[in-house]
């Protein structure tokens, strides 16, 4: 198969679609690999490296999508972008179409086989290619705090994991999903006192026996959710209710109870955020203060590090990626879980949950889709 690596064009978007070292497998697999010049820059991969590893450079995102059958990306397509897709070629990337009729009308008439990251699923039900941008934000988010808590920044001048002979600060996490749990890791690694908040109590123990008493959970309730967050130098915002826009576990009359200084990080901020005063900030200008409490809710935040970004997608993307490549649009009849990523299929939508979201008529591939 021709598979097709356009540059990423949204604003701040530097992660690649396929890394290097992923398009060696396409290559080894027969598959013919074309880019587009400087695709891989955010991630300092010249055109030089991606020509060693077996890619043809193209100079116009035109000819990739003109000579692919199947684009791999890393956002959605933009206007320019899904104006060049066409019936029978697939793309593979993530989409979020729910909230977005304007791509969805654009891929429609395109006739495309679109495949979303976002809903592609695993043996357990989960969602494999969303959870690696989970690992990253929910590692970065003890970073941030890090960085907030500092006096220069507005924070409480706080050390996480304080010295020896010094309490260290105090951070609460709620939500114990794949970010809470990578923020916990770090936070605790660093010495921080760390309490995981989750309304699933099979996730809390779960965590309870793998931090084996290093880190504190407790169920999530008002009372239980007001005593850490008051009491809290820091509180990561890291729940997740599938489908629907996160729940405000702090209120804007609760800020008045912490304490000044104190970091609120919201990593839910992608799905409305989880603190009634957050609003989304960019890698630029990541925080802002209300009542004395620092909110840092960049909405992108794996985009800092597209390094280790796009060799997290690549990762996980790569097994999809290559069934795909090999197999064209039979892999997604003979596999449930690319069968439940297919969005858009020669003008349909594919997929019940996006359709409805969108109000449109929802049309199962083969009578198979889930
Ligand atoms: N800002 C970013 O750049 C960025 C990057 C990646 C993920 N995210 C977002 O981070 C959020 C968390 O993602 P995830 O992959 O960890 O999800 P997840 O499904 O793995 O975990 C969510 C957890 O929240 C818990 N939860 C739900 N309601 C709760 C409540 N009322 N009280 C306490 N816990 C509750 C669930 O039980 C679950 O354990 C999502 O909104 C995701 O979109 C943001």
């Amino acid at each position: 198969m021709r598979v097709g690596v356009p540059r990423e064009i949204k604003v701040q978007e530097y992660r690649v679609g396929l890394t290097p070292g992923a398009v060696r497998e396409y290559v080894a697999a027969g598959h013919q690999v074309m880019v587009e010049t400087g695709a891989g820059n955010g991630i300092g991969a010249s055109d030089d490296v991606y020509r060693r590893a077996g890619a043809t450079i193209s100079d116009s995102a035109r000819d990739v999508f003109a000579s692919s059958d199947m684009i791999v990306k890393v956002k959605e397509p933009q206007k320019s972008e899904w104006l060049q897709l066409r019936e029978s070629q697939i793309l593979f990337t993530y989409l979020h179409l729910a909230p977005d009729p304007e791509q969805a009308k654009g891929l429609l008439a395109s006739g495309c086989t679109a495949i979303a990251y976002e809903t592609v699923t695993d043996a357990a039900g989960r969602l494999p290619l969303l959870a690696p941008m989970s690992e990253v934000a929910g590692r970065l988010a003890i970073e941030a705090a890090g960085a907030a808590l500092r006096r220069s920044a507005g924070g409480r001048g706080l050390l996480l994991g304080g010295v020896p002979g010094v309490q260290p600060a105090r951070l609460v996490v709620l939500g114990g999903g794949v970010v809470g749990m990578q923020a916990a890791r770090m936070a605790a690694g660093l010495g921080a006192e760390v309490t995981v908040i989750d309304r699933s109590l099979p996730r809390l123990r779960e965590l309870d026996d793998l931090f084996a008493g290093r880190v504190r959970t407790r169920f999530s309730t008002i009372e239980a959710v007001e005593d850490e967050v008051f009491a809290a130098d820091v509180v990561i915002g890291a729940v997740l209710v599938p489908g629907a826009s996160a729940p405000k576990l702090v209120t804007r009359a609760m800020l008045k109870s912490m304490r000044r200084g104190a970091v609120l990080v919201d990593v839910a901020i992608d799905q409305g955020g989880c603190f009634e005063t957050s609003h989304p900030t960019t890698h630029t200008d990541p925080t802002y203060e209300v009542d004395g409490v620092v909110h840092y809710c960049v909405a992108n935040m794996p985009g800092a590090v597209p390094v280790t970004s796009s060799q997290a997608l690549n990762n996980a993307t790569l097994p999809f990626g290559l069934m795909l490549a090999n197999k064209g649009f039979a892999a997604v009849l003979e596999n449930p879980h690319l069968r439940n990523g297919l969005n858009a299929h020669r003008g349909r939508i594919t997929n019940r949950a996006v359709a409805e979201s969108l109000g449109l008529e929802f049309a199962p591939v083969g009578g198979l889709a889930a």
